[in-house]
């Protein structure tokens, strides 16, 4: 059962997007050269706080693990779910992936970006684009009547036809009260396939896309998701409300 969202609902959705759009961007601003990731966390953590949230990350448990950090910072070759560490100091030519999700009364808020640190190589300047625009692409389909599958082949060829792939082992989902509801959302997949979109529901579209090949795997932490060839990967993602119209995307900040 997927979950449609009443008027108050939503509103309580916006809040939460709206703060977790706040972090992320705050946390972009103070990528650079010689920056650690486990100063950046900690940064995380109190922006969340600063505004009247908590991470959603913090103390997530899936079997016997759980997740020590409060945002997942992933460098390079990392793709997702990767932990601060003080050791872990950000160069010139590096890319970070900021994944920022907030609980603010009783909702969750999920948005990530991979963000440039310095002046990095040309095809890595591409990957970031290229994830970026497809995040978009992904987006544009979203819409009452359509299914996800259309949401994920989309994605996913906008990614292939651009010589990128996407992971296949994590997907995008539906959020609202948890983190993680029905339905998921793969990068992959084919058209006219899978659950209807409906008026009011949330969801979390977020492609993961990789340099070289799709393989990934995790490190000893238990958590670290890195490719296996070694080639860098990218991470874009938004919190998206299906409407009768124009899709609206939650962890847009507007000005
Ligand atoms: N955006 C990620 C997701 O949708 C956040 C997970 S963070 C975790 O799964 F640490 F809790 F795993
Ligand atoms: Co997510």
């Amino acid at each position: 059962m997927i979950p449609i969202k009443s008027k108050e609902e939503i509103a309580s959705m916006r809040e939460a997007c709206r703060v977790a759009a706040t972090v992320l961007s705050r946390l972009r601003e103070m990528v650079a050269p010689g920056v650690n990731t486990y100063d950046l966390d900690q940064a995380g953590r109190e922006f969340m706080r600063e505004l009247g949230a908590k991470s959603a990350c913090h103390n997530y448990r899936t079997g016997r693990l759980v997740f020590p950090a409060h945002t997942c910072l992933s460098v390079n070759d990392e793709v997702v779910h990767g932990i601060g560490k003080l050791q872990r100091v950000l160069e010139d030519g590096d890319v970070i992936s900021l994944d920022v999700v907030v609980e603010h009364d009783g909702f969750i808020g999920d948005n990530a970006a991979t963000v440039a640190v310095g002046e990095v190589n040309g095809e890595t300047a591409r990957l970031l684009k290229v994830t970026e625009e497809s995040l978009a692409a992904g987006i544009a389909v979203a819409r009452e009547g359509k299914r996800v599958g259309d949401i994920s082949s989309t994605v996913q060829r906008y990614v292939e036809s651009r010589g990128f792939s996407v992971v296949r082992q994590f997907v995008g989902h539906g959020v609202g009260r948890s983190m993680h509801e029905e339905p998921q959302i793969p990068n992959f997949g084919r058209k006219g396939t899978g659950p209807k979109l409906r008026a009011g529901m949330t969801l979390a579209i977020e492609p993961m896309v990789n340099q070289g090949g799709s393989s990934v795997r995790v490190l000893p932490d238990g958590w670290t998701v890195v490719t296996e060839d070694g080639t860098p990967s990218a991470h874009f993602e938004h919190t998206v409300l299906i409407t009768s119209g124009e899709p609206e995307i939650l962890t847009q900040l507007k000005f």
